[in-house]
């Protein structure tokens, strides 16, 4: 009686054992399936209206580039990373001045587009005082700091754009960065270096599918 009865209490334990670890495995692969899943969904979207999704206000989006912004690892923990967001009067001057700085033709028709149907424009830079420091403190890396630093940006950039996509937003990446640094408010810190524009608005119509090449990650034993 008494062996039977420790026989079941380790069964049941057993038993719980697996119920959890079973449940441990499932929520970690079902958290990884909607990673990926939002991850693919991204996709470049030029056909934007000058609108938010409902329920999606600017601040919303603001809290997106700076948590993203913060938590973006950089080169040594340097935190390089800037961003600011344009909307409004100053999203359609900034572009217009792009428009007016262009050759006239075919080429104008992006920035005359990312004026007058994306909604906000966030634009990232990264501050090469930091980038500099670096380089004087640590002469061994000098030349792979700018590198570091574009690359922690690019990081910055694509999780933003990951996560305007869960907003119901769509996005475009654009570089036109003499000509809009030429042009930026006052208030932008000279030696903040500008990287990219992400132009977002609602989805007019979304992209059409795209094509993969064949990129087999091969596991070494
Ligand atoms: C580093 C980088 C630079 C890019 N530069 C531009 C750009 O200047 N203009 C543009 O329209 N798209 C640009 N794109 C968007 C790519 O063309 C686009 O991501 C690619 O065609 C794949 O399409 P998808 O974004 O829909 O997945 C850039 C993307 C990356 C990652």
């Amino acid at each position: 009686m008494n062996f039977v009865f420790k026989f079941l209490i380790v069964v049941l334990l057993l038993q719980k054992v697996y119920q959890q670890t079973n449940q441990i495995l499932l929520g970690n692969m079902s958290s990884t399936a909607t990673f990926l899943k939002t991850l693919s969904s991204r996709r470049t979207v030029y056909s934007l209206k000058p609108a938010l999704p409902a329920g999606v206000t600017i601040n919303n989006i603001q809290e997106v580039v700076e948590t993203v912004v913060k938590q973006t690892p950089t080169a040594f923990n340097s935190q390089p990373n800037r961003a600011i967001i344009l909307t409004g009067e100053t999203h359609k001057k900034v572009w217009d001045a792009v428009v007016k700085n262009t050759p006239a033709g075919d080429a104008q028709k992006r920035p005359a587009s990312e004026r007058d149907t994306a909604y906000g424009t966030i634009i990232f830079f990264s501050d090469e005082s930091i980038t500099k420091k670096l380089q004087s403190d640590f002469a061994f890396y000098h030349d792979i700091f700018p590198v570091w630093a574009a690359e922690a940006s690019g990081a910055a950039q694509i999780s933003t754009w990951t996560a305007l996509e869960t907003l119901g937003l769509g996005a475009n990446l654009q570089h036109y960065n003499a000509a809009i640094e030429a042009v930026l408010p006052e208030k932008i810190p000279k030696n903040w270096k500008i990287h990219s524009q992400l132009c977002f608005g609602s989805v007019d119509q979304a992209p059409a599918e795209k094509t993969f090449v064949e990129n087999k990650v091969e596991i070494f034993n």
